[in-house]
């Protein structure tokens, strides 16, 4: 079976399912399913960091099909995250994620003003976490004013949308300050990056880079490197700067070989000791797409590198950690929040993202929700 074939074939698989779930879930927010079930995040706690992925995965696949089930979903969704704006102490830099997938989205799709307001009110918060002498946008929050993840490059596409949106070039300005202190001080010159990066926040001396989520400080955490792979490839995709595109390459290079050899495996982190093995599905998922958007990127000649390894590990995905059964929430299976986490290979909300948008990336039906 050719590439466009399997992916038409999973495609259906996918639609199939998605609509089931929706049809189920109503306005419930999923996150990771309990006993086969997800419960509402939205409940649980609006302000989680992955409560725009559902939204989404809505807006990319109604886009792909037309059906409405997708829309009225991804509104239920975009509608409930208003009462996170109302908690402003559980915001922070993931402001990013939850309204550039769902209310941006949405506004990119039907042109809904209220959710451009959504969108630009999300974006002045990210943009107001800007350290101006350190040239960083602060992640988390409490005492943490140093602190930068480089989770953080898949937040910034939202203010390249708000540059773009009401013609302020001031958001890119932090996006690309931002996108060049990840460069600069978290990604490693072997294409590893950290997951954490400390800064000074009076003067931007980097102090310290802790292993985060992955095994340890200068470990190797199989997300992160996602992050800045498929980051940094969207950063060039809105700037046109060589240096983001040639970063995007380097991780990506580094990504393909190690995940080469696994059999295209996703190891949680890709220097943690041989035993356990843990796998990261999200992770892989995640890199998928990033791999396809650089294989759009570059040259001729050296697309087949990007896109195989991207169908590669998409089919080892699927071939291993799909559950098509309609009566069980969650797709893909294997997902890792964290090394050291008490949930260890679980179905996660943003694992069937990904693989959603990299299989509607190979069959040109999708948008660029970043
Ligand atoms: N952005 C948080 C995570 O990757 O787990």
């Amino acid at each position: 079976m050719d590439t466009t074939e399997w992916a038409t074939s999973i495609f259906k698989k996918l639609d199939q399912k998605l609509d089931v779930e929706a049809t189920r879930l109503e306005d419930k927010i999923p996150y990771i399913p309990e006993n086969g079930h997800y419960i509402d995040m939205g409940k649980q706690d609006i302000t989680w960091w992955t409560n725009g992925f559902w939204s989404g995965m809505m807006w990319l696949m109604y886009h792909a099909t037309g059906k409405e089930i997708y829309r009225k979903t991804a509104e239920a969704n975009e509608s409930r995250l208003d009462a996170a704006f109302n908690q402003y102490t559980g915001l922070h830099h993931d402001v990013g994620f939850m309204w550039r997938l769902s209310a941006v989205a949405d506004y990119q799709l039907t042109g809904n003003e209220r959710s451009k307001a959504r969108g630009m009110h999300a974006a002045d918060l990210l943009a107001g976490r800007y350290n101006p002498r350190g040239k960083y946008l602060r992640s988390w929050n409490r005492d943490r004013a140093g602190w930068v993840i480089v989770d953080s490059m898949l937040n910034i596409p939202l203010l390249y949308w708000a540059r773009d949106t009401i013609n302020d070039p001031r958001f890119g300005y932090i996006a690309e300050d931002h996108a060049d202190t990840v460069m600069n001080n978290i990604v490693r010159p072997d294409g590893s990056v950290n997951h954490i990066a400390i800064f000074d926040p009076t003067n931007g001396e980097l102090l310290e880079t802790p292993g985060g989520q992955g095994y340890e400080s200068g470990s190797s955490w199989s997300r992160g490197q996602a992050w800045a792979l498929y980051g940094f490839a969207l950063s060039y995709a809105h700037t046109q700067k060589q240096k983001y595109l040639d970063t995007a390459k380097r991780v990506a290079n580094y990504f393909i070989a190690n995940v080469a050899q696994n059999n295209y495996d996703t190891l949680v982190d890709f220097r943690a000791p041989e035993k356990p093995i843990l796998i990261d599905s999200s992770a892989g998922a995640c890199a998928a797409c990033g791999l396809l958007e650089i294989a759009k990127q570059v040259p001729e000649f050296e697309k087949s590198l990007y896109l195989n390894a991207a169908v590669e590990i998409l089919k080892n995905i699927e071939a291993k950690y799909t559950n098509w059964d309609l009566g069980v929430d969650g797709i893909i299976g294997h997902g890792t929040p964290a090394y050291h986490d008490a949930k260890l290979e679980v179905p996660l909300i943003y694992s069937d993202f990904y693989f959603t948008e990299a299989i509607l990336r190979l069959l040109k039906k999708d948008f660029l929700i970043w």
